[in-house]
């Protein structure tokens, strides 16, 4: 416990902290626990970074860009810790772990430096940080620094009771089920930050899952690197595999929706892809990178499958979901890509008509085999075309695909208003909401208030690349309060 939540100088006003998350759902996740924890702990969240009292950054290294955006927000606030020295300032997460040494040379006004494995102890570091007037550091150990159980044991779970709150969504709730990744591929940090692959146990999961769905939450998106490796051993030897999972979640009164991302190609098995078919709660939406659709590259990443073993994965999962919405990831101008590598993802893509692809420039990471073996030889603006030309291609597929929907109806979890411009011609943009598919397509539409967290039939009108636009059914409609 901090034993002084109470800011001095001002009598009776509470601490307030401040925090930006860069970075994936693991990252989001993390912060919400962590401010979560903050506020037992008496602190108070405020989205103004000059009244905080402690300006917290959640971190990621997975590319170089993101780390920038970090360091120059640290830049951004050392006249804040000049005038006002008694501001903490903490670095969390991925950075944390990989960077502690350099953060505190570049940014030596940082008061805590706290790796992912460690974020339970934010409120005890900020108390010694300040009790003792020197920087704290708490951070996992390397990855060749000992046996896999004292590196496992040095990456702490942190998946404490969670508080309605601070969710971004009082209906919609992350999961953790797996921490960590054991995969290496060439090009990632994310092993040597995150640590070794960790599944909790089954009954954690849903004891945390039965608390959410007590608290009104309806969709549960569950959380891991390489989320379809998930892997439990009972002490008698009984196996919960992602599948068994699956079931037990179903069974959860009030959990209408459950996804799970990220998935990893070679453990898209069998008995995951009919549970998803089989089971009503289970969203027909999977992420599943392929990173690259030419073999070469793909044995230079250690992805360990080919672009045939990664389309016939597709079609598998196709014939056992009909409707099966997948995403994937992409990375170009990895070392050594040729014109001709490049075309073979080109073609798998194409092939492979995502419902979405994220693509990403190479950038690459000191500690990862890849900048080790290879050199990073494929030019920043080749990178940058291959970029657009692979996003034009996928959105114009994706544009299609939405195309086809118009004229269909689908169920849609109604989030929230909707944060984008995108104008539907002829609306008056009054009250435009937005929601998504079991498919996780995003809708607007217009809606109220009243509609928000509830599950109601749209019929689709329109449509652009990322966005169908709808309008909900009148009996979905009626009774609700404007
Ligand atoms: N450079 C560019 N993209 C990367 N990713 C992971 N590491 C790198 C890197 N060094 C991408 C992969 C992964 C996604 C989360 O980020 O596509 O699936
Ligand atoms: Fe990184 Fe590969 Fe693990 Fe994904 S599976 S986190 S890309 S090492």
């Amino acid at each position: 416990m901090a034993d002084d939540p109470i800011s001095s100088g001002e009598p009776g006003r509470r601490k307030k902290v401040y925090i930006e998350t860069v970075g994936c759902q693991m990252n989001l996740l993390d912060s919400e626990l962590v401010i979560a924890r903050l506020r037992d702990e008496g602190y108070e969240l405020t989205t103004d970074i000059d009244q905080a009292d402690t300006i917290l950054y959640n971190t990621c290294s997975v590319r170089q860009h993101a780390e920038d955006k970090t360091y120059s927000a640290l830049g951004r606030i050392k006249h804040i810790k000049k005038r006002r020295p008694e501001v903490a300032v903490g670095v969390l997460g991925c950075m944390a772990q990989k960077d502690q040494g350099a953060i505190l040379r570049r940014a030596p006004h940082v008061d805590v430096i706290i790796g992912p494995g460690q974020i339970g102890r934010v409120p005890e570091l900020l108390e010694k940080a300040k009790a003792e007037g020197a920087p704290q550091l708490a951070l996992s150990l390397a990855r060749t620094a000992g046996s896999r159980e004292t590196i496992s044991a040095s990456f702490e779970g942190y998946d404490p009771d969670r508080e309605p709150a601070m969710r971004p969504s009082p209906f919609q709730a992350f999961v953790r089920v797996m921490m960590g990744c054991d995969k290496f591929c060439t090009y990632c940090i994310v092993p040597s930050v995150r640590g070794p692959e960790q599944s909790r146990p089954p009954a954690a999961i849903v004891a945390e899952a039965r608390q959410l769905a007590a608290q009104g939450v309806k969709e549960i998106t569950l959380l891991g690197q390489t989320v379809n490796s998930y892997k439990f051993r009972e002490g008698d030897g009984r196996t919960t595999r992602l599948s068994d999972l699956l079931y037990a979640l179903d069974e959860i009164p009030g959990v209408e929706r459950i996804k799970f991302i990220t998935s990893f190609p070679n453990d898209m098995t069998d008995d995951l892809l009919q549970a998803v078919r089989d089971l009503p709660t289970a969203s027909r939406y999977i992420h599943v990178p392929a990173q690259s659709g030419c073999d070469e590259v793909l044995r230079r990443m250690k992805r360990m499958y080919s672009s045939s073993f990664y389309e016939e994965m597709l079609a598998r999962m196709k014939e056992t979901i009909p409707g099966v919405a997948v995403s994937s990831d992409f990375i170009v101008g990895f070392c050594g890509e040729s014109e001709e590598s490049f075309e073979r993802t080109v073609g798998l893509v194409e092939r492979s008509r995502f419902k979405n692809s994220f693509i990403f420039k190479y950038s690459r990471r000191q500690g990862t085999r890849a900048d080790a073996l290879f050199p990073d030889d494929v030019p920043e603006e080749v990178k940058k075309r291959r970029n657009n030309d692979l996003l034009a291609i996928q959105t114009a597929i994706s544009l299609e695909d939405n195309r086809r929907l118009i004229g269909t109806t689908d169920v849609v979890l109604v989030e929230g208003p909707s944060r984008s411009t995108a104008r539907r011609e002829g609306w008056d943009g009054m009250s435009q909401w937005m929601g998504r598919t079991a498919c996780d397509r995003i809708v607007v539409f217009e809606g109220s208030e009243g509609l928000a967290g509830r599950f109601v039939r749209v019929s689709i009108e329109d449509a652009s690349a990322v966005t169908l636009f709808g309008r909900v059914s009148a009996e979905d409609r009626a009774g609700i309060p404007a």
